[in-house]
């Protein structure tokens, strides 16, 4: 079959597949291509069992797969062939040198822009669809245009606002796309070149366009809003604690102005996620460099109050379990940094585990699919810890169970039949506070919730 356009996608990750995957299933006559590096990941992209999980990703993968989607490892051939390129490669937070721990690591990207220098023998649209600080494009610029050869480059920026475990909802149904470019003739052409593609699915009044500049910053100003809104619900959680406020109740009341909204004010054990982290501390590197101290502040201090109450969930369970979790049996439920993906990638509960078992707790760690990444998170780890993957097999024995991630599976359990089945008296700590907490209460468990009183049948016996 002759395909009217021939797409690449350099980076077979969380983004590249997903992003991919629905323009090939809404543009059956263009070809898409995704090559990645790492060849195990792309043979387990052609085989039967897909790298990651993400809902109804696998539906759309077998459905275009062979069709108009392709796997391949030929990156040299691929970035020849192909005339439209996205580059949805890794960009995590530098961890030596300048800037380390704060600004992006660009090495994966600007390799990228050198191969497409280096194998391009014809014009090529390149769009960055990676999370990149503001100004990268005209690095990319720079690059593909320092060969004396007549192929000509033209750069965009459109950054992808998916979420993990609905990525296929929000890329079939976005709230927006945006793209951006030079505002210049071949500028504005290769924009809308990017658009026509978007258009075959989402209407035109949701495919916005800016200068390049607004794009790539937008994306980094998007996680670091929602993010923030995460930890202005969880400051608040901790005032909710003092004051016998429930955080549930003031997070309703707030969220039902029309001009705040209610989705991002659940208050929990902070946020985790390969990307809201490192996007913030991208702004703030940025806003240092480029000597505006106050504003980089502001927002570093929604990262540290997400460690803060990260913190004080550790604080609380060591504080209510007697101040000694020493040989005591702790299951966690839930791994992923949220529900619906297996992705562990700073997921709070790391930390929250490595904790424990500083503590010398003995931790048993449950998730319906985050076991493997979770055993690969805690492969140093020497403290005693087990896997397993029923929730009532975890909490069979244990003192506490620890609620870390929302999975649904997890509001439906037999709270009944797993208090029977612990250690007396039992302690349940809800880090995403999804369960009924007075339920909880009068089967037996004490309760912890996030910003809300707990329940504890020790406070009842002192009165
Ligand atoms: P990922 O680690 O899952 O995937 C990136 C892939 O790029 C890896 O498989 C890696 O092997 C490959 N790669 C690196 N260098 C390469 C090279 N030179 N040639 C070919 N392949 C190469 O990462 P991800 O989660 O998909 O994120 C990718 C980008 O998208 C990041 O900038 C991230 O901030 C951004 N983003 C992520 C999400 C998300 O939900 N994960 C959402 C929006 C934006
Ligand atoms: C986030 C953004 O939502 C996406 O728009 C963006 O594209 C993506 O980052 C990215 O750039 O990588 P994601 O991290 O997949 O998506 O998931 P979110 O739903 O945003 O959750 C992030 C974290 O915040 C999770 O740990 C979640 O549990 C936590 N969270 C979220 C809360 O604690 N409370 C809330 O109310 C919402």
């Amino acid at each position: 079959m002759k395909f009217q356009k021939k797409i690449l996608c350099i980076g077979a990750g969380y983004v590249g597949v997903p992003s991919m995957a629905m323009i090939a299933a809404k543009c059956p006559d263009c070809r898409v291509t995704v090559v990645d590096i790492n060849s195990q990941r792309i043979d387990a992209w052609n085989s039967a069992e897909l790298p990651l999980y993400e809902p109804g990703l696998e539906e759309i993968v077998y459905k275009t797969r062979g069709r108009n989607l392709f796997f391949a490892k030929d990156i040299e051939n691929q970035i020849r062939e192909n005339d439209i390129i996205f580059v949805s490669v890794n960009t995590p937070t530098k961890m030596f040198g300048t800037g380390a721990g704060m600004a992006a690591d660009l090495q994966y990207w600007e390799k990228t822009a050198r191969e497409i220098l280096q194998y391009s023998r014809s014009p090529k649209i390149v769009i960055e669809k990676s999370t990149l600080p503001v100004k990268t494009a005209l690095a990319m610029e720079r690059i593909l245009s320092s060969a004396k050869g007549k192929i000509t480059f033209e750069v965009l920026s459109n950054p992808e606002f998916m979420a993990e475990g609905t990525a296929i909802q929000d890329l079939e149904n976005p709230d927006r796309v945006l793209i951006g470019s030079r505002e210049t003739k071949s500028g504005l052409k290769a924009r809308a070149e990017l658009a026509g593609i978007y258009a075959r699915w989402i209407p035109e009044e949701k495919i916005i366009t800016s200068n390049i500049w607004s794009s790539e910053l937008s994306k980094l100003v998007a996680n670091a809003f929602l993010a923030q809104r995460v930890s202005s619900i969880n400051s608040i959680s901790a005032l909710c604690e003092k004051t016998d406020a429930n955080i549930a109740e003031v997070a309703r009341a707030v969220g039902m102005d029309s001009r705040v909204g209610s989705k991002f004010l659940n208050a929990g054990i902070g946020f985790g996620g390969s990307c809201f982290k490192k996007d913030i501390l991208n702004l703030v590197y940025l806003c240092n460099y480029y000597g505006l101290p106050e504003v980089a502040n502001y927002w570093e201090s929604v990262v540290k109050i997400n460690e803060y109450q990260q913190e004080r969930f550790i604080t609380n369970i060591l504080g209510s379990m007697f101040n000694t979790l020493a040989g005591k049996k702790i299951c966690i439920l839930g791994f992923a940094f949220k529900a619906d993906t297996g992705d562990t990638r700073e997921s709070p509960a790391i930390n929250i585990t490595r904790r424990l078992l500083t503590e010398h707790a003995e931790v048993i760690i449950s998730d319906p699919k985050a076991l493997t990444n979770a055993a690969l998170d805690l492969a140093d780890e020497k403290g005693a810890i087990a896997y397993m993957e029923d929730p009532y097999r975890a909490a069979a024995g244990c003192h506490a169970l620890v609620i870390l991630t929302d999975w649904d599976l997890y509001k439906k359990l037999d709270y009944k039949k797993i208090y029977k089945s612990m250690v007396k008296p039992a302690f349940l700590f809800d880090g995403r506070n999804i369960l009924d907490h007075n339920k909880c209460f009068e089967i037996g468990f004490n309760v912890y919730p996030i910003g809300k009183p707990a329940l504890s049948h020790f406070v009842k016996q002192d009165c």
